[in-house]
């Protein structure tokens, strides 16, 4: 989709569509509209048929070079925000696309600082037109898409405008990168694959990488991604980004990269077993937050880790009962196999050290538990450190990617008693979310450290959110980018 900037007259502008959103209790502000579409809004407005509630829309045929006028709501002037403006440009583009309309203007929304109302429209665009066809091979040249998007605006504050819609782009763009690694199937997307996607970022955006394979994960004594790979006939890996903007602080991003998780010998039931392939989006994320990180500029130091493996029971699997050593010595007492991806971020967390981080977030898609509790609506965050915690509720209610708080109280770890090891991989049936970020806990020493279970929020499979097209949803990138933006050390 090519994107663009507009700023001379509305008569000197050719497009399929131009986008035009309007509040409910400011419908008058239509009347510079009117002539060009011969009195067919006063019309509308009139008998009622646009009155302006958020997310509606309303599509008028047009004689000249703007063939369409697409009416928007934007709800009540006193609650419009960034989210709400990020969500109808979504549902504006999604209606014309699905209207085969391919070439499309949006006007800026007004109100909003000049900066956030482009860079919110371009999010909306990009997110909500997102399309994942490599695997289809019939009547592509049926599949609807945007061919362009152009912006709208006077020309007051052109370059925070043309700066937003640069910014915009870049980190949609590494959300859809996360959503492309996510979608592909678990025969594709394997560790190795993940390694190698990796590799093109880190030399598309000038990262360093390091890539610990199976013989290295053996010599440094990688006990959790060793045990969960056992079962898989393809080979594990540790994936090690490095990128450095400046600033004194180092911030670690890891995240859980396992690309099928059949659940192992402690097998998970059939039904929905081929969503698993989403077990990944941990991972994505970080790959996605570390070509963002680089293209924008940050001024951070940040690590990305990535453990990566399949959870298959083959014959050499590990089980239930066993006892393995993670990276840091303490040793886990396996009661499910299907708790693995705690035994893989274990590794990483402790190998983190190595970089002597100020701050370690994690994102996997950890509880089928925290899914029960918050659905599909927000993330769980888990944290040793309040001012880190508000930190990412915050950039998560910019990005509208919600997150809820989860305790962590001591009390917890007995359920990770175990009579035979250190500890045992999970705990009884309840509060599985919390037990799962207790046992995360026992492998971090860093004071400040965040774990985010996306188990509900990695992937929809209903597509009602028009940001959200079926699929992987790229959740964590916007946040991370987010907060490391407003980073202050
Ligand atoms: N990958 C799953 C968690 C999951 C389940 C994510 C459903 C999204 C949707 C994880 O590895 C897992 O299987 N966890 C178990 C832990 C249990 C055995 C303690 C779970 O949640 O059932
Ligand atoms: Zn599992
Ligand atoms: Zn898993």
């Amino acid at each position: 989709m090519k994107v663009s900037l507009f700023t001379k007259s509305l008569e000197e502008l050719n497009t399929g569509a131009l986008v035009i959103g309007c509040f409910e209790d400011s419908l008058d502000e239509l009347k510079e509209y009117h002539n060009l579409t011969e009195g067919v809004i006063k019309h509308l407005i009139e008998g009622k048929d646009f009155s302006g509630k958020l997310n509606q829309t309303c599509l008028i045929r047009l004689k000249g070079n703007i063939n369409r006028l697409l009416l928007l709501g934007l709800g009540k002037r006193n609650e419009f925000n960034i989210n709400k403006a990020r969500e109808s440009s979504g549902k504006a583009a999604v209606f014309l696309k699905d209207n085969n309309i391919k070439n499309i203007a949006i006007k800026l929304f007004p109100d909003l600082e000049p900066y956030d109302a482009a860079f919110a429209i371009t999010e909306g665009v990009k997110l909500s037109t997102y399309l994942f066809t490599d695997f289809k091979t019939q009547n592509l040249d049926e599949v609807k898409r945007i061919e362009s998007f152009t912006l709208f605006s006077d020309k007051i504050k052109f370059n925070e405008i043309d700066r937003a819609i640069k910014d915009a782009l870049i980190i949609s763009e590494s959300v859809c990168l996360a959503r492309d690694l996510a979608n592909n199937p678990g025969n594709i997307a394997t560790p190795m694959m993940l390694v190698n996607k990796s590799k093109e970022v880190a030399r598309r955006n000038k990262l360093k990488i390091n890539v610990l394979e199976k013989k290295d994960l053996l010599r440094l004594g990688m006990g959790g991604i060793l045990a969960v790979n056992r079962g898989s006939a393809n080979p594990p890996a540790l994936i090690k980004l490095e990128y450095d903007g400046g600033g004194k602080e180092t911030i670690c991003f890891i995240g859980k990269g396992i690309t099928f998780d059949s659940g192992g010998i402690s097998l998970k039931p059939s039904n929905k077993m081929e969503e698993m392939k989403f077990d990944m989006c941990g991972g994505a994320a970080v790959i996605g937050i570390m070509q963002a990180a680089s293209k924008l500029k940050l001024k951070n130091k940040i690590i990305g880790l990535i453990p990566t493996t399949e959870n298959l029971p083959g014959g050499n699997a590990y089980k239930p009962g066993d006892i393995i050593k993670i990276y840091n010595g303490k040793t886990v007492e396996i009661v499910n196999t299907d708790a693995e991806g705690r035994l893989i971020l274990a590794d990483a967390l402790s190998y983190a050290e190595k970089y002597n981080p100020d701050v370690v977030v994690d994102f996997a898609t950890l509880t089928g538990a925290c899914v029960v509790a918050l659905g599909g609506e927000c993330s769980a965050v888990f944290s040793n450190d309040d001012i880190l915690c508000n930190k990412i509720i915050k950039a998560g209610d910019k990005t509208d990617e919600k997150i809820w708080r989860m305790p962590m109280f001591d009390e917890y770890k007995e359920e990770l008693k175990s009579s035979y090891a250190d500890l045992k991989n999970c705990g009884s049936s309840n509060a599985g979310a919390i037990t799962a970020a207790m046992f995360l806990k026992e492998f971090t020493k860093c004071k400040r450290w965040a774990h985010l279970d996306i188990a509900g929020t990695a992937w929809v499979t209903n597509g009602k959110n028009p940001l959200k097209p079926v699929g992987g949803t790229g959740v964590g990138v916007r946040l991370a980018v987010e907060m490391l933006r407003n980073w202050k050390e």
